[in-house]
């Protein structure tokens, strides 16, 4: 099973859900990987942002090695899930989808942990830490759903 985590920049949320992930898998030796992508890309190639490294090293998770990278239409081919931060890169990201298949692999992350909700996760890029520590426990619940999930062939 391919992962994929999606937010606007790649420097914070989705980074941040993509670390969480892969401490879960390796923990649990499972058979998947994951990676994450921004529906913009002006900070490709940049590591993610310090406030969000920080929040992450004080929860035990490593991100501090993951780059930014922009979607692209071929993520479709390349990852059996995509997971949307927010309702705004969902859209984004089903602007790009080119077949019925490629919209169904498209989620919001927070319908794993609070299903039927359309709950999203907060942009913390402008506010203050409170935000990036909200961040962390609702990507730590969501992943923890993706787990289960994972865990019993039903994602
Ligand atoms: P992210 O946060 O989508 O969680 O990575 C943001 C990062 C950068 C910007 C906005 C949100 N930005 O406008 O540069």
């Amino acid at each position: 099973m391919k992962i994929l985590m999606v937010c606007l920049g790649n420097i914070c949320r989705s980074p941040m859900a993509d670390g969480l992930m892969q401490k879960k898998i390796n923990e649990n030796q499972l058979n998947a990987s994951v990676d994450s992508a921004g529906t913009i890309g002006i900070h490709a190639g940049d590591s993610p942002d310090s406030r969000m490294m920080q929040t992450s090293k004080s929860f035990g998770v490593s991100i501090e090695h993951l780059r930014a990278r922009q979607f692209i239409q071929n993520d479709f081919e390349q990852f059996d899930i995509i997971f949307a931060m927010d309702k705004s890169n969902l859209s984004n990201i089903l602007k790009l989808a080119k077949s019925e298949k490629d919209k169904q692999k498209v989620h919001l992350i927070l319908n794993m942990s609070h299903i039927g909700k359309n709950l999203e996760v907060p942009d913390p890029y402008f506010g203050g830490e409170q935000g990036f520590i909200d961040v962390y426990n609702l990507l730590d619940e969501a992943t923890d759903s993706i787990l289960e999930k994972l865990k019993n062939n039903d994602l």
